[in-house]
């Protein structure tokens, strides 16, 4: 275990096998359709990749790049725009993919202006969800697992940028981020 990391909460084949049932239940409600993944970047890239090979329908890919939380723990509310989609999503059933869901300022700012550019669909997935913190109401459809609210990494999750490659998720030891 990497000694910043206080405990460890979903080892990989926990997470595995959770990521394997939300493409089952994925792959069931969307049959006889085809979906873009839109993986916020870069926190969702290790989730998406094992979530889109669980998935049984055609998946094109797509990437955003937004922020709001810089190098610290704390959101600050602001969302801007880093890098746009590639795709036109007009009528196309979008999926967005991330990986935690905190205050939820971030995702209620994006589906609205995705939601702007009138796709068929438009429903969230994420790997984790942090019901505690939550400011803004947002609708999601797929969760991996509830957490509580402690500073978590691995799996693609980091803090200032580092932890992404961790294999398992962990809590953060405090004294790193205080
Ligand atoms: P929100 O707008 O507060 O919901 O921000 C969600 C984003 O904050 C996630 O996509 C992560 O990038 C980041 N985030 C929230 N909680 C954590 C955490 O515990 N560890 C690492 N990143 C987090
Ligand atoms: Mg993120």
């Amino acid at each position: 275990m990497n000694k910043d990391v206080e405990k460890i909460l979903y080892t990989e084949e926990k997470l595995e096998d959770k990521i394997r049932e939300l493409g089952r239940q994925i792959s069931e409600d969307y049959q006889g359709k085809e979906i873009i993944l839109i993986g916020i970047l870069k926190g969702s890239v290790i989730f998406m990749s094992e979530l889109a090979k669980n998935i049984k329908v055609p998946c094109n890919l797509d990437f955003m790049d937004v922020s709001s939380y810089g190098n610290s723990s704390e959101t600050s509310g602001v969302v801007k725009i880093l890098k746009d989609l590639d795709f036109e999503i007009k009528g196309k059933d979008i999926l967005i993919v991330e990986d935690i869901i905190d205050t939820g300022v971030t995702l209620k700012y994006l589906t609205k202006y995705l939601k702007s550019r009138n796709p068929n669909s438009l429903e969230i997935v994420c790997m984790l969800n942090k019901p505690d913190r939550r400011k803004a109401e947002i609708n999601v459809k797929y969760i991996g697992y509830e957490v509580p609210d402690f500073f978590l990494v691995g799996y693609g999750l980091d803090y200032a940028e580092k932890y992404r490659n961790l294999p398992y998720i962990g809590i953060l030891k405090e004294e790193i981020y205080r």
